[in-house]
């Protein structure tokens, strides 16, 4: 039987974090050894937000050396960058014959993007919010790649007749379109040619991986982050300077928020009799943060350390990287080929000639 295709992508927007390698990478690089999997950069996602165009490339080619670096391998897996497909293009242009702006309206991510966009207030209805966006005549604009992003996402799954995507909560609505979206698209032309992707836990839960400054998760945007290139000095500061509370002052308090946060972070460094004396400590009022944190940082830096090493090897061969990335564009080029001639012959677009 053929083995089911797994597929995932990234924004080319900045170095990865822990939370993108315990989220992901460490996940694809299980996943590679069983699916038929294909983990992409997605630099024309990256555009709605007008990057720099150095920094634009400069990022795609570092998080492809992230990728390797973190043992997604090029021979098992099919590691590309969106736009080398210039196939996503064009059926995100017919996709969208099929997608009804109103529905993208309505997408959580946009209404949130497009209020930031206009510095419209939270407090606002969802109702007045949509009549600002659409009345809005200032200089300020939210762009249409904003409005169709779940269409080009859709149509990198969709391209690939993926049948798992693992992603984020946040992502889980722009599944929920794609599938939609396929299914809306085989029964208007009476065809079975999309599946229709699911998202893919590997291996039981989603693990959060929170940020140092107390509060949620590691975010890009929330400035809290733990990179895997960080050097040894500046990870250990920012660990250092985690967010905590004052400490427990009577026995078996329950654990605040922020300390619970450098207690998760060990859960996926540590080692368990590590993480159970600074347990201990906390229950008996016994513990010091300096400690706690001296301790993690050293145990983050086992993991990063060895990885940031792969990174700065991989960034300096140029060779290697072209030859990977050409080779996932050709193995990425060939089946979304196929799948959008399929879609043009569905939708009548022959040739002539
Ligand atoms: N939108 C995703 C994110 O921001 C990135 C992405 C683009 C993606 N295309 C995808 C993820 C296809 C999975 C499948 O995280």
């Amino acid at each position: 039987m053929a083995k089911e295709i797994v597929l995932s992508g990234i924004r080319a927007t900045g170095n990865l974090h822990l939370g993108n390698y315990y989220g992901a990478l460490s996940k694809f690089v299980k996943m590679q050894e069983d699916y038929d999997s294909l983990f992409f950069i997605a630099d024309l996602h990256a555009l709605t937000t007008h990057p720099d165009p150095k920094t634009l490339h400069t990022n795609v080619k570092n998080i492809i050396a992230e990728y390797l670096a973190a043992g997604v391998d090029p021979d098992k897996a099919t590691i590309f960058v969106q736009s080398d497909v210039p196939e996503i293009s064009e059926l995100y242009l017919l996709l969208n014959m099929h997608v009804g702006i109103g529905e993208l309206m309505r997408t959580a991510s946009f209404k949130d993007k497009a209020r930031k966009a206009l510095g419209i207030k939270t407090d606002k209805d969802e109702e007045d919010i949509e009549k600002e966006i659409i009345g809005n005549e200032s200089n300020k604009r939210v762009n249409a790649g904003l409005l169709t992003y779940p269409t080009l996402m859709a149509v990198d799954i969709l391209i690939q007749k993926a049948n798992k995507v693992p992603v984020g909560k946040d992502q889980e609505q722009h599944l929920e379109l794609t599938r939609r979206f396929a299914r809306r698209f085989n029964s208007f032309y009476g065809v079975d040619l999309f599946p229709e992707p699911e998202n893919f836990n590997f291996g039981g839960n989603a693990v959060k991986v929170p940020g140092l400054d107390g509060s949620g998760k590691m975010g890009k945007s929330e400035g809290n982050c733990i990179y895997l290139i960080d050097e040894e000095k500046v990870l250990r500061k920012k660990v250092m300077r985690a967010v905590t509370d004052e400490g427990p002052k009577v026995p078996n308090s329950p654990v605040s928020q922020p300390v619970e946060n450098l207690f998760t972070l060990m859960e996926l460094t540590s080692a368990p009799e590590v993480i159970q004396q600074y347990r201990d400590a906390y229950a008996d009022c016994s513990i010091r943060y300096g400690d706690l944190k001296k301790q993690l940082a050293e145990d983050i830096l086992k993991v990063t350390l060895p990885i940031r090493e792969r990174i700065l090897d991989i960034q300096n061969d140029d060779v290697l990287l072209a030859r990977v990335i050409k080779q996932g564009a050709d193995r990425a080029r060939e089946r979304a080929a196929k799948t959008l001639s399929e879609v043009r012959e569905i939708m009548g677009i022959k040739k002539f000639y």
